[in-house]
Formats: C-alpha cells, sequence, structure tokens
C-alpha cells in the first residue's frame, strides 16, 4: 500500500530516515536496515571524517528541535563502500569545498543507488548555505550533472534544498533545476539559524554558534508543505517531504501535496526506528477511511478553495 517511487527507483515503503538522524554509524546504518524504513539514506558526509561542532549541539521538545551538529561523519569512504541489503541505500554528500563534492561525484561505487546532495546545510562556521546563492547553484548543478551523466536511468540524483519563503525564490531555483540532471528534491533542510533559549537559565540550549542551529519538528511543517507543493508543481522531479513529520496525518499532508516519499528527522531522533511503522499504520488508516489503494491515488491532489 505504501509503495512508492523515486525517479525510478522502486522503493517497498514511501517513509525513511532524514539525513543527520542516527545514520552516521555502522550499527545505525544496519539498524535502518533491518527497519521499516524505506531507503537507508546516510549522514551528509565529507572527504574527511569530521567531529563536527561542540556539545551540546541537539536539543528538542514536542514541537521542535534545533541543532547544530556540524557534519559530524565517518568520511566518504566509510559511507561509499557501506552495503545495504533489500533496499536502497542513498548517500547524502556535503563537502567541506565545491571541488570535494566533485570528487566524491566522481568517486561513487556502483552499489549506491542514488544521491541527495546537501545544498543547505547551516551549522557550518563561515559558510553558507548553497542553495540561497543561486549563481553557485546554477554552477554547481551543472558541473554535477556533467559527472552523474553516465549514471543508469534508475539512479536518483536527488538534492535537499533550504526552505524558501518568496516566489521569486521558487521560480528562480526550479528554473535552475530544470536545467540540470537532477531528478528528486527533498523540501525541507532545517531552517537554518534559528535561536531556542531557555528563560530561566537566561542562555541558548545549544552551544555552537553562539545558540543559533537548524530548526525542525512540527513547527515547521506549513513551510515543509508548502516547499513540496511549489517544487512539485514547477518541475518534473520526485519530490521528498521533510519536515514536521511526527503522525501518518503529517505524512498525509506531504504526500497530498506532491511528495513520493517521506523523511522523519526530529520524531526518529525521538522514538528510533519504530517511528516508522507507527507514521506508516497511521498513514494505512488514513488510506483504507479515505479508500485510496495506493499513494498514487492523492499524491500531488491538492484542492485549492
Ligand atoms: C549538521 O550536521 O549540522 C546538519 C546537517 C544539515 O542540516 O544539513
Amino acid at each position: 500500500m505504501l509503495v512508492s517511487k523515486i525517479n525510478n527507483t522502486d522503493i517497498n515503503y514511501c517513509i525513511y530516515n532524514a539525513s543527520g538522524v542516527r545514520c552516521s554509524t555502522k550499527n545505525e546504518l544496519n539498524k535502518l536496515n533491518i527497519s521499516k524504513s524505506g531507503i537507508v539514506l546516510s549522514k551528509s558526509c565529507t572527504i574527511n571524517s569530521r567531529q563536527g561542532n561542540s556539545l551540546p549541539r541537539y536539543w528538542d521538545n514536542n514541537l521542535l528541535s534545533i541543532n547544530s551538529s556540524g557534519l559530524p561523519n565517518l568520511g566518504f569512504d566509510f559511507y561509499n563502500e557501506y552495503k545495504c541489503i533489500n533496499k536502497p541505500y542513498f548517500i547524502s554528500l556535503s563537502g567541506m569545498k565545491y571541488d570535494d563534492n566533485f570528487y566524491m561525484l566522481n568517486n561513487l561505487n556502483n552499489h549506491i543507488n542514488g544521491i541527495e546532495l546537501n545544498l543547505s546545510c547551516p551549522n557550518i562556521k563561515g559558510h553558507s548555505q548553497t542553495g540561497y546563492d543561486f549563481n553557485q547553484t546554477e554552477n554547481f548543478l551543472r558541473k554535477a550533472s556533467e559527472i552523474l551523466d553516465d549514471k543508469k536511468s534508475d539512479f536518483v540524483f536527488g538534492i535537499k534544498l533550504p526552505p524558501y519563503f518568496d516566489e521569486h525564490h521558487f521560480n528562480k531555483i526550479a528554473e535552475i533545476i530544470n536545467n540540470s540532471k537532477v531528478n528528486s528534491i527533498t523540501c525541507i533542510n532545517s531552517l537554518g539559524n534559528g535561536l531556542v533559549i531557555d528563560s530561566e537559565s537566561e542562555s541558548c540550549l545549544i552551544k555552537p554558534k553562539n545558540g543559533f542551529g537548524g530548526i525542525g519538528g512540527s513547527v515547521i511543517k506549513p513551510i515543509a508543505l508548502a516547499n513540496v507543493h511549489k517544487f512539485y508543481s514547477l518541475t518534473k522531479c520526485s519530490i521528498i517531504g521533510c519536515g514536521g513529520i511526527k503522525t501518518g496525518n503529517d505524512a498525509f499532508q506531504h504526500i497530498l501535496c506532491g511528495a513520493s516519499a517521506v523523511q522523519v528527522g526530529t520524531t526518529f531522533y525521538q522514538e528510533d526506528t519504530e517511528c516508522f511503522n507507527r507514521i506508516g499504520d497511521e498513514l494505512k488508516e488514513i488510506m483504507i477511511n479515505k479508500n485510496y489503494k495506493t499513494i498514487d491515488n492523492f499524491k500531488g491532489n491538492l484542492k485549492y478553495l
């Protein structure tokens, strides 16, 4: 009932992990591999391993999370060599320099089913989010498209975008994507550079960047839905919804806006792999009540008043 496709890659279950949460180590990836998660997506990697930012770098409650992890990861070779059994394996790439990304793209192992190029990490001091610089995004995607040109037709060339808030920005970035070989878009990364504070101690809740970090969780769902729906309307790419997915109803809304699959971040952090079963069961119940047999029966069918 929850089967789907991302580009031409079949997935048995349209719910999987957001990059960054519980997907850095071999144990975490193995756990994802045997869970319900429809895909295993790695932590965003850099060429060399990184410790990431100083602690504490994550905080959450029922409504939101804030993180400034700073790309802690085991390095490209580890993720490039890891193998998944019986489900697609995607790796997220977030090179510290553009050339690092080109190196990783040029050296991808053949068993990797797809990539998610992270154009939107807000947590590296002194680096801005590529997705907010249209010229750089255009040049970057042009070169990446050339490198990936000989990949098989079911290879997923995905990008993860930051949230956009302006009509002109939606149109401009969609035009850039439509002129590239990108075939999948994850909307959205965390809302960059938010600040969560505690009144009692009168302090920030995370240490890096003087408390600034990416905001995730339920509070960002309306922004995620808007981005999913815009890019669904403006491109031919598969859209992956990410942002505020805590329940089956949240997943249902993302799919109604055009998502072919959804990623779970904050809730996966809070509930571990069991969240994939629960959210999927809740989504199936909604579909049964509405007499939908597959997600294609309602994907993108949002009605306007
Ligand atoms: C991080 O490692 O700081 C998070 C990565 C991201 O938000 O893209």
